[in-house]
């Protein structure tokens, strides 16, 4: 009878303790950000984790009555371990939301999870066409490279050059920019002589870079992750191959802010196409901007920062509109067809692909206040991903 009295009292212990928890989960809105926080692809980490506190610190932790918890986990880049820890953010934490991702690789190990457990997945960084379409639960704040490569193969020829050899990394976003580039290119009359691939990890660019040079284009056309461009301006410098009459042109991957003001006054001049300048002139950029270096003393935002600030607004306003209800399809739905301001310019998540249109702007590398800027002299207005119509 004792025994039996026990047990009851236990079971309601257990029973309340569980019902406490449930009200605590209900009370509180998971976001598991996974970044690349150490390795090759850190600065990629570093940017969108400041970014993303930064979009809290100005506007709050409670959304819809719910308290917002950021759970930050460090991939180092290995997709193995990106879909480990989504898996053990999935179950163990019960998030609401999968966010991050900074490589194609790592989005793409992770992308069935998001389906299987329907949980929404915000690529902030990652920019292979194809990512969208890996599960229906993406939904992409960052770019693609086809956005920016065919905007610079329509600027390219209109301003004398014709012979170009592409150099991109060996892996989903370098394909994508060399065969959208090549495709735009020769259709506007232009020619790629050589196309050139170097691996992702620990690349060295000096013999791909030699070879360029002895083939002397009218061009080099790059893709290198956020993170590389450094090292293949300094090398391509070293080999005198500015001087040697190549141009250096890619996608403003290639000036990165978090590296263009130590790149030296060498890289004045390259012209880039991106979706995103730390000197877009808008009130909203500078306020942006601002904000950014204030908090990270020392670091200038890049496109990696807007994609990671763009993805918790877009987080933020979807948790607004759908008030928590509707698990993780109520959450997605609501991302669908956001459309604002955002730094980088006017921005729209398509409802049907789930992926970004935005205008794609052509930059020059020049100094502004005694620093090395990406200045943006041209716009292509609400440009699609071409990856998607084929
Ligand atoms: C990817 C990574 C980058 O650092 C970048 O600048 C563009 C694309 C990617 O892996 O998809």
């Amino acid at each position: 009878m004792h025994k039996r009295l026990f047990l009851h009292a236990t079971a309601l212990a257990i029973c309340g303790l569980a019902a406490t928890n449930a009200i605590a989960q209900g009370d509180t809105f998971k976001i598991g950000l996974i970044l690349p926080m150490t390795g090759q692809q850190a600065s990629t980490g570093r940017q969108i984790e400041a970014a993303a506190k930064l979009y809290m610190a100005q506007n709050g932790d409670t959304v819809a009555g719910k308290k917002v918890e950021l759970i930050v986990k460090d991939d180092t880049s290995v997709p193995d371990v990106t879909k480990r820890l989504a898996q053990e953010l999935i179950v163990n934490n019960k998030v609401n939301v999968l966010a991050g991702f900074g490589i194609t690789p790592s989005a793409l190990a992770t992308a069935p999870l998001a389906t299987q457990s329907k949980t929404p997945m915000v690529v902030m960084a990652a920019a292979t066409s194809s990512i969208t379409e890996a599960s229906p639960y993406v939904v992409r704040t960052s770019f693609t490279l086809p956005q920016a490569s065919v905007a610079l193969a329509d600027w390219v020829p209109k301003n004398g050059i014709k012979k170009v050899v592409t150099l991109v990394s060996d892996y989903g976003p370098g394909i994508d920019a060399e065969k959208y580039f090549k495709e735009r290119l020769v259709f506007n009359g232009g020619l790629v002589v050589e196309a050139l691939r170097v691996p992702l990890r620990s690349p060295d660019f000096a013999p791909f870079l030699q070879k360029v040079r002895d083939i002397k284009p009218d061009a080099l056309f790059v893709f290198v992750p956020s993170g590389a461009g450094a090292a293949v301006m300094k090398q391509f410098l070293e080999r005198g191959m500015d001087k040697a009459g190549i141009k250096l042109i890619g996608t403003g991957d290639l000036t990165d802010d978090d590296q263009l003001n130590d790149m030296g006054d060498g890289a004045l001049g390259v012209v880039t196409s991106h979706h995103y300048s730390a000197a877009h002139p808008s009130p909203l950029n500078q306020k942006f901007v601002d904000a950014f270096k204030k908090a990270n003393p020392g670091l200038r935002p890049n496109f990696m920062a807007i994609g990671g600030y763009d993805g918790m607004r877009m987080i933020y306003e979807a948790l607004k509109t759908s008030k928590g209800q509707g698990g993780g399809d109520g959450l997605l739905a609501a991302m669908k067809g956001q459309i604002f301001e955002s730094p980088r310019g006017p921005m729209f998540i398509d409802a049907q692909t789930r992926d970004v249109v935005q205008n794609i702007y052509l930059r020059k590398v020049e100094k502004k206040d005694g620093q090395l800027y990406n200045i943006e002299f041209d716009v292509i207005k609400d440009v699609k991903d071409p990856g998607k119509a084929k």
